[in-house]
């Protein structure tokens, strides 16, 4: 069961309140959706967004939520096609799933041996189409550079080198089909000493694969102007991030447009979880919430 992360805050910097109405970009399993429901009961609505229909499928249907199977990146025309107006407030959780780690079988996770697939849109791989995208396209067939550079940069992995090259000689060798067959190769590349650190020494080139699968870091981009287009003057826009790149992204995107006089920045510093929270939900370590509201 996923835990919603920083729910709190997200209702404090959202501050929803009866009868208006928020999108939710990331319903995931629906942590977010339903608190916001409570609280703009009883008329407001959510429109839900995920790009997993397993997750989609996974959420309670009720009366006052809406719910697509899309990606957010089509913010625009998703609220156009559903007559979704006026929007209060706006949020975006970004990443996965504890699901996709735990249950979803498409090797999000270093640690059970699956199939390379890690992408959220849950469709049958083909080599063939770039829509298709899988880990498993990128690691067998793009150049060594284009690995290396998105190890280091969606990664931040410092062996980025040695694990591209490696990776380059074992598929020469066979195809890398599975998690297992690449944790292998990232042990064989990395020194021995990096081995046993507070961190799996897959999880940055898992990460990085991740975020290169599913383009992570252009949808960011392409939905930040939509979003600021969609909501009323006095709406609330939460972004969750979990990466330092994509904190960037929304620190300069809310920059830029308070410097235009479109968006009051509400958090001059991002938000971060408690130490309780770390404590019971890991997985909210490394996330940072930014809040502004549109003039
Ligand atoms: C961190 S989870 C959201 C968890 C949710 N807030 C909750 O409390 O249950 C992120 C979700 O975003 C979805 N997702 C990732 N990229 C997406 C995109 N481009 N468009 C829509 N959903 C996306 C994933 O499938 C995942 O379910």
């Amino acid at each position: 069961m996923h835990i919603a992360v920083l729910l709190k805050e997200t209702l404090q910097y959202l501050d929803p309140k009866p009868d208006e109405n928020f999108i939710d970009c990331t319903a995931g399993e629906g942590g977010h959706t339903f608190a916001i429901l409570e609280k703009i009961s009883p008329k407001g609505k959510v429109l839900g967004i995920d790009w997993d229909a397993e997750m989609i499928k996974k959420i309670n249907r009720q009366e006052r939520l809406v719910l697509i199977n899309d990606s957010y990146a089509n913010l625009k025309k998703i609220t156009n096609e559903n007559k979704f107006y006026p929007v209060n407030g706006i949020l975006l959780d970004l990443g996965m799933s504890s699901w996709h780690l735990d249950e979803s079988g498409r090797g999000f996770s270093f640690l059970k041996d699956e199939p390379l697939e890690m992408r959220y849109k849950s469709q049958i791989s083909s080599l063939k189409s770039k829509n298709y995208l899988t880990a498993r396209y990128i690691i067998n067939n793009w150049r060594g550079e284009e690995i290396e550079r998105i190890l280091r940069e969606y990664g931040e992995e410092r062996f980025s080198g040695q694990i591209a090259k490696k990776i380059i000689e074992n598929r020469k060798i066979k195809s890398i089909e599975t998690t297992f067959q690449l944790v292998n190769i990232i042990r064989e590349a990395i020194p021995a000493r990096f081995k046993s650190g507070k961190i799996h020494f897959a999880t940055r080139t898992f990460q990085a694969l991740r975020m290169a699968t599913n383009s992570e870091c252009d949808n960011l981009k392409t939905i930040l102007p939509q979003v600021l287009d969609i909501l009323e003057p006095g709406g609330r826009i939460v972004v969750i991030s979990f990466h330092s790149i994509e904190d960037r992204v929304v620190k300069d995107f809310f920059k830029e447009e308070s410097r235009n006089n479109h968006l009051n920045i509400i958090t001059k510093k991002p938000i971060i979880p408690s130490e309780e929270e770390i404590k019971s939900n890991h997985r909210s370590r490394s996330a940072k919430l930014r809040s502004a509201v549109k003039i």
